[in-house]
């Protein structure tokens, strides 16, 4: 499909990338966000006159909202990709220390639900009839994950709800979650050979989720043959968890 607006949170890399490289590609106008202003420009150079960059932390209700001038006033497709395991980043012991446990959940909370819905409410009057929201989980909201797989499975339960409440208006609002996907930052170059093989094991194409497979998921969810589809998880993990 041509001539969407599509925004993607955390297009400036991996996952959020692809996407907006998949949307361009079909001929949409692209809008990629991310904190870091020099990654989304990056994308920009590549993808050419089809893309343009905005930067905010859309974890910060006030920089979402100073972010929406420059937003486009009509949002047909939103990727919510934004996120990621702050846990890479922290120190690993935090056992006993509530105030540093307490600091890790809302900092994978921040990241990866507050992104979403911040950024789902700004937008939300800009989408028409026909629109679409999709967000990124995970395969571990289902397996556990600790603080990341709670804010990933809260993604869920919010996108549930949501779907209910913009349903009438003919826009829909799904899930993708994916499994180990490499070509990211998403790792912070802390995943071991051994535990990509086993990731890989559990697998069963065994073999390791790519940027691309996500985005192929995405953009049927956000094709007009989806519309019927809504409020639903699409795991995209090769069988390591199987969503039925
Ligand atoms: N890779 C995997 O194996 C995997 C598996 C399951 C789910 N996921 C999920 O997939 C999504 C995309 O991650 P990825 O794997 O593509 O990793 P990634 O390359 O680290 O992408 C995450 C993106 O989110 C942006 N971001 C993070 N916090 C933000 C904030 N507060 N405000 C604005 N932008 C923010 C980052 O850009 P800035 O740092 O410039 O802001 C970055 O571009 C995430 O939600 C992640 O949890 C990944």
């Amino acid at each position: 499909m041509t001539g969407r607006t599509i925004v993607v949170t955390g297009g400036g890399t991996g996952i959020g990338r692809a996407v907006a490289t998949a949307f361009a590609r079909d001929g949409d106008t692209v809008v990629v966000t991310g904190r870091r202003r020099e990654v989304l420009d990056g994308v920009v150079a590549e993808l050419g006159g089809a893309a343009r960059a905005v930067d905010f932390d859309a974890a910060d209700p006030a920089a979402v909202t100073a972010a929406l001038a420059a937003l486009p006033p009509t949002v047909d497709v939103l990727v919510n990709a934004a996120g990621g395991n702050t846990g890479f980043d922290r120190p690993a012991a935090v056992a006993g220390d509530l105030a540093a446990q307490a600091a890790a959940w809302r900092a994978n909370f921040d990241a990866n639900v507050l992104t979403a819905v911040l950024v789902t409410a700004a937008l939300l009057p800009r989408l028409p009839a026909g629109g679409r929201v999709v967000t990124i989980g995970s395969i571990a909201a289902r397996r556990g994950g600790g603080d990341y797989g709670a804010a990933k499975a809260a993604i869920e339960a919010w996108t549930a709800s949501l779907a209910a409440e913009i349903g009438p208006r003919g826009v829909t609002a799904n899930v993708v979650a994916p499994g180990l996907t490499m070509g990211t930052e998403f790792f912070r170059g802390r995943l071991s050979d051994a535990r990509r093989q086993r990731l890989v094991d559990e697998t069963m194409t065994k073999r390791e989720g790519t940027t691309d497979d996500v985005a192929a998921a995405v953009r049927y969810l956000a094709a007009p043959g989806a519309g019927h589809v809504t409020g639903q998880v699409l795991h995209v993990n090769g069988g390591a968890y199987l969503g039925r």
